[in-house]
């Protein structure tokens, strides 16, 4: 099993407070993505605390699952309430079935890991979720509509990670990663954040 070291008890503690702030309104816009779409069987790759599933748990949606590799991350999980809902498992190798679910999250994940593990996970989410389904990825986006000061503010929370960490956040930007792994599928949705350095995409599964 993969292991992810770098998110200590500390940082997990605070993860979902620190953040509140900044990214409600991401959260928000992934929940309307998904109720929209009337997806009721949807996974979080890579869920972390679970923040985002609450969010979808309290729009009502059905059937949720979360999967991440982090012990920390996942005990924050689960005194959120989400026991049932996330637990261990390397996303870019599920156990889950071809076209389980109506949408897979993807959020502030393919940018931190390896660039192969990155395309696994993506790869993963376009076969557990039905053609028709929906990709949804949220992470860092740098291009003229980013601010100076989100592109300075996400590269400084960044490099404070550090290690391999910062390595393949800088690899995943500079070879503009996620456009090669959804090349040939329809952008249902585009939305920018955080002073246009965070995107929403949306992408048709097919
Ligand atoms: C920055 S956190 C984002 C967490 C959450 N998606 C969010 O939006 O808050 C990235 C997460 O990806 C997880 N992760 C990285 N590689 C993974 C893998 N191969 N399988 C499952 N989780 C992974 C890390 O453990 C971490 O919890």
């Amino acid at each position: 099993m993969l292991q992810h070291n770098h998110y200590s008890r500390f940082l997990t503690f605070i993860y979902d407070t620190a953040l509140h702030i900044p990214i409600r309104k991401i959260r928000q816009s992934v929940t309307r993505v998904i109720t929209h779409h009337k997806a009721q069987n949807v996974i979080d790759l890579c869920c972390g605390t679970g923040n985002q599933l609450l969010y979808l748990q309290k729009a009502n949606i059905q059937y949720l699952k979360g999967v991440d590799v982090s012990d920390n991350m996942l005990r924050q999980a689960k005194l959120s309430g989400l026991s049932d809902v996330c637990f261990k498992m390397d996303a870019s190798q599920t156990d889950f079935k071809d076209n389980s679910f109506d949408a897979a999250v993807m959020s502030f994940s393919l940018h931190e890991t390896h660039a192969d593990i990155a395309n696994a996970i993506f790869n993963e989410a376009r076969r557990i979720v039905k053609s028709g389904g929906l990709l949804v990825v949220v992470d860092y986006c740098f291009d003229e509509k980013t601010h100076f000061l989100g592109r300075f503010a996400a590269r400084a929370v960044e490099k404070m990670v550090g290690g391999d960490h910062y390595r393949n956040f800088k690899y995943f930007m500079n070879h503009d990663l996620l456009s090669s792994f959804s090349k040939g599928l329809k952008v249902a949705r585009c939305q920018r954040f955080l002073l246009g350095a965070a995107a929403l995409w949306v992408y048709e599964n097919r």
